[in-house]
């Protein structure tokens, strides 16, 4: 049932606010001030380095994870593309957490690396939509993101529950190890309790990002660029595109695009970049300015202090709303979604069932 939506993608990506605050209700405590994880196996003081693993935007999932362990709890991380690991076979250490992310908990490549660590790891985690499956049963902590069942094959509502989930991790572990102290944490919970409304908010921008994809819908190409937090955002935006769309687009760090990817600029080229207005926008504006003197279509996605110090020769401008920096990732999700959902939509290509593609991939 699409509930009204034209298609299952357009659904789940506006039942965002309502499933993410479902997560938020489920793991915060009564108070809202703390986080509370099911069970007794897990101890962040314990561990020593986390090593995530997942396919797809699952995998993009981890590689925004890692920023928040890195920069909110002081863990080391590694990420990994499940297919790699598991048969690079990499030596792990001892008081090392192994985490896996998956929507569907049955991904062949993610399962195999599950169990290459089973003996390995200090303890196995796991982030699932689906309970009872493999993945799940599999791990000593499986954790729940409460999207409820996602039909599209482009994953939305199951990739910004991960996110919660996975900050609501990363402020454990913080919480734990001391490197948060409780002020700070109450702090950012607060702000992530007000989460859901500023998605509804960014929603609401569906007509502007309507007609910014009907003009990306015309080319055959298209880059997306952010620095920190918003890379993986970008990646995420790219892989969203090409899969629904069939627009061949790539997504590099802001900083890398003097070390290739500018060769491909001309006039032909549309660049999605993603940039709130953080510590690092100043950087980015200037890769947007180098792609801009080269004749490219910058599309810029920002907030409001952003766009009023940027919005000069951009080709399109979409102005999100302000939200705490570490957050940002959640949000701005949902254009990558959208912008991806119409361009898809304006090209006619079946976006609930993108050609060649499974929901889940079950076998390698
Ligand atoms: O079920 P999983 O989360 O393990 O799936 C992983 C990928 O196959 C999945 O995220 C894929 O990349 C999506 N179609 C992306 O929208």
């Amino acid at each position: 049932d699409k509930a009204g939506h034209k298609h299952f993608m357009a659904k789940e990506v506006a039942e965002q606010p309502a499933v993410i605050g479902d997560a938020l209700g489920h793991y915060l405590s009564a108070d809202g001030r703390d986080v509370v994880l099911p069970g007794t196996t897990l101890d962040f003081n314990r561990i020593e380095r986390l090593t995530m693993v997942a396919c797809g935007t699952a995998y993009y999932a981890c590689l925004t994870a890692k920023y928040w362990f890195e920069q909110l709890a002081g863990l080391p991380v590694d990420v990994d593309i499940a297919s790699e690991f598991r048969y690079r076979e990499p030596p792990i250490t001892p008081g090392t957490a192994a985490l896996f992310v998956s929507q569907s908990g049955e991904t062949a490549d993610t399962l195999a690396a599950l169990r290459y660590c089973r003996d390995k790891a200090d303890t196995i985690l796991s982030v699932v939509n689906v309970d009872e499956s493999s993945i799940a049963r599999e791990s000593d902590l499986a954790l729940p993101i409460l999207a409820g069942p996602e039909i599209g094959v482009a994953s939305t509502k199951g990739f910004t529950c991960q996110l919660t989930v996975l900050l609501l991790l990363a402020i454990k572990a913080a919480q734990v190890r001391g490197t948060m102290d409780e002020e700070a944490v109450a702090d950012l919970l607060s702000h992530l309790r007000g989460l859901p409304a500023a998605i509804s908010q960014a929603l609401e921008m569906d007509e502007a990002l309507q007609q910014a994809a009907r003009h990306l819908s015309e080319h055959d190409h298209a880059l997306f660029l952010g620095r920190g937090l918003m890379f993986p955002m970008a990646l995420e935006g790219a892989l969203k595109l090409k899969e629904i769309s069939y627009i061949h687009a790539e997504a590099y760090a802001s900083g890398e695009l003097k070390h290739g990817p500018i060769a491909l600029i001309d006039k032909k080229m549309p660049v999605v970049i993603m940039a709130p207005r953080d510590a690092l926008f100043d950087k980015t504006v200037s890769n947007m300015q180098e792609v801009m003197a080269r004749g490219g279509k910058v599309m810029l996605i920002t907030d409001r202090a952003g766009a009023a110090v940027a919005d000069e020769g951009t080709w399109h401008l979409l102005v999100m709303p302000e939200v705490d920096p570490v957050l940002t990732p959640l949000l701005y999700a949902i254009p990558a979604q959208l912008l991806a959902y119409h361009t898809a939509v304006a090209k006619g290509t079946d976006v609930d069932q993108p050609r060649n593609l499974a929901k889940s991939v079950t076998v390698e």
